[in-house]
């Protein structure tokens, strides 16, 4: 059984989908979520579930991302986790941290890779005349967004859609296309993109 560990820093959305998918006959199991906000909602899931979950706060380490990472490190080698998965985490890893768990890592992002890396992706969508949108799971790479990608669920763009109409859209399919990536991947049985979902 692999073990995943799933790193929040907001509403943990994400992260409730991915560990209601892991049970019965998935080949993973969800060890420990961390969380670099002790206010995200979802910490209060993990724990009525009964799953360590840990906040490592970043506003306590103000310009010291390696003391950030270094307890980050801390919990997931004692979680020994043989899958990280990025579920709204807001923060970049450094070139060490990927390092230390090569090949580990997988992250969902809100923009039909490699199209809108960063942030404000479904602004920038509606603003360059795209008539579709969507979301990515890709591997974590030194290369921001830039990773080998995994999946990808595609969404139309509406005649009157507004960023957060299309951020809501977009959730939705990342709630379904994000277990569906990690099932696979835990199984060793996806490398590269295979999974492809729409709704239009
Ligand atoms: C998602 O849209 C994810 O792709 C983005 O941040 C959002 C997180 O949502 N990076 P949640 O915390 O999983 O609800």
């Amino acid at each position: 059984m692999k073990r995943v560990a799933i790193l929040i820093s907001g509403s943990g959305s994400n992260m409730i989908k991915l560990c209601e998918s892991m049970v019965g006959k998935h080949p993973a199991r969800p060890v420990i979520v961390i969380s670099s906000f002790s206010g995200s909602e979802g910490l209060t899931y993990a724990t009525n579930i009964g799953l360590k979950a840990v906040v490592v706060e970043f506003g306590l380490f103000p310009k010291d991302n390696f003391g950030f990472e270094a307890a980050i490190t801390e919990e997931l080698t004692l979680a020994s986790p043989d899958i990280i998965c990025l579920a709204g985490f807001m923060h970049i890893l450094s070139r060490s941290f990927l390092k230390k768990f090569a090949n580990k890592i997988i992250n969902i992002h809100p923009s039909l890779l490699p199209k809108y890396k960063g942030l404000n992706t479904h602004k920038r969508a509606i603003s360059a005349g795209d008539f579709e949108a969507g979301c990515t799971v890709h591997k974590v790479t030194e290369e921001l967004d830039g990773g080998p990608i995994l999946g990808q669920g595609k969404v139309l763009i509406d005649k009157n859609e507004t960023p957060e109409s299309l951020a809501a859209k977009v959730l939705k399919l990342e709630h379904t296309l994000y277990p569906l990536v990690l099932k696979k991947f835990a199984a060793a049985a996806i490398d590269q993109t295979e999974i492809i979902l729409s709704n239009s």
